[in-house]
């Protein structure tokens, strides 16, 4: 009975490495291994088979009862990918379930191979990119669920963080073009829950087209996403307001990257990027901005200045209730104007000859 969830855990665990490095990495292969051996148990008939139906898993003919985290991820990671029926026939290799693994990571294409056949509800351009919004409206829930929690002084879910994170480096790499990929406002009171993924994945989009890859580029990804986390301590009438703010109102917002920091240091497990990127991301390049501290001396984080940019660069494209939204074109004239005080030069050159490339290769 156990076995089935070992297989399942492997599985996943498997998977979430393989998207954090490659599926060359050694824990992966561990993972995949334990994997391989479990299954051998598992067989009936020389099959075993794994159908979605509804919200459940049905292993080998039977419903599985007891849904763990697991399980749980599994099962929405098929529906993600569009599968609705996995037959691992005995015959397979350990190649082959690590292929299927690398596939589900979406770090390969995924396809039925002579042991393991897949049951493929969609595929195409068009259901990946439905895939894809799904996938992001239901990460900005979580995430709102997650803020929303600190305000009830709930804990911090550090384990659905990690999983935001990964789903949006793996976004970014099914699909490259990153302005493809952020979501533009729908409601009101949505703003910084859309505005903390944008800015997480234009964050990672810079780092990774800088080449920083593994654990670098997963810390990055999640400073990019709590830079704004001190916002949660700012009274929700000041950052639902529809009109601009009073000067005093101003002072309050502008608290939101000490106490973000402050409320951060407080917990075990937090990247120290994460810190640094929610105190300092209001911090220009040449020292200036808030918070004013002596931090000033040494500069902004590099990390944090890429924050900067991303955080910019969604705030002016986002619609808000006291502004429209800014041509891209003029973003662009206004970073420049910016660069080497506000922001660093080379980060904007990058950020720029990034984006260049990717519509220059795509369309
Ligand atoms: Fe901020
Ligand atoms: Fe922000």
């Amino acid at each position: 009975m156990g076995s089935k969830t070992d297989f399942i855990s492997s599985v996943m665990s498997a998977m979430s490495n393989c998207t954090l490095y490659s599926e060359q990495h050694p824990i992966v292969k561990e993972l995949n291994d334990k994997a391989f051996s479990s299954i051998g148990q598992l067989y009936r008939d020389g099959v075993v088979s794994i159908t979605l139906l509804g919200d459940s898993l049905i292993f080998n003919e039977e419903q599985m009862s007891e849904k763990g985290l697991h399980v749980e991820k599994f099962i929405s990671r098929l529906r993600r990918r569009g599968i609705d029926k996995v037959i691992i026939r005995s015959g397979v290799s350990g190649g082959e379930l690590l292929g299927f693994i690398a596939g589900m990571a979406g770090k390969r294409d995924l396809q039925s191979t002579s042991n393991i056949s897949l049951g493929i509800v969609e595929i195409g351009q068009t259901t990946e990119s439905v895939a894809a919004k799904a996938l992001a409206a239901e990460n900005v829930e979580r995430l709102r669920r997650l803020f929303e929690g600190i305000r009830g002084m709930h804990p911090l879910d550090m384990s659905c963080l990690d999983d935001i994170v990964s789903e949006l480096i793996n976004t970014l790499r099914n699909e490259a073009n990153v302005l493809k990929v952020i979501s533009p406002i729908r409601a009101h009171d949505e703003y910084t829950f859309i505005h903390a993924t944008n800015v997480a994945l234009l964050t990672i989009f810079q780092a990774e087209s800088g080449g920083i890859t593994g654990d670098l580029l997963f810390e990055i990804g999640f400073a990019a996403l709590l830079h704004d986390i001190g916002k949660m301590f700012v009274p929700e009438t000041l950052l639902d307001k529809k009109g601009g703010l009073t000067a005093e109102e101003w002072d309050v917002m502008r608290t939101h990257p000490v106490a973000g920091a402050r409320y951060l240091s407080g917990l075990r497990n937090v990247p120290r990027l994460a810190l640094i990127a929610a105190y300092e991301h209001h911090m220009s390049f040449d020292g200036t901005g808030y918070p004013d501290s002596g931090r000033k001396k040494k500069g902004q984080h590099l990390v944090s200045q890429m924050v900067a940019i991303a955080d910019f660069f969604d705030a002016l494209r986002t619609n808000r209730p006291y502004r429209k939204s800014v041509e891209i074109a003029e973003i662009r004239c206004m970073m420049a104007a910016g660069a080497g005080r506000q922001f660093s030069a080379p980060l904007v050159a990058h950020f720029w000859q990034s984006l260049e490339a990717l519509q220059g290769g795509s369309e």
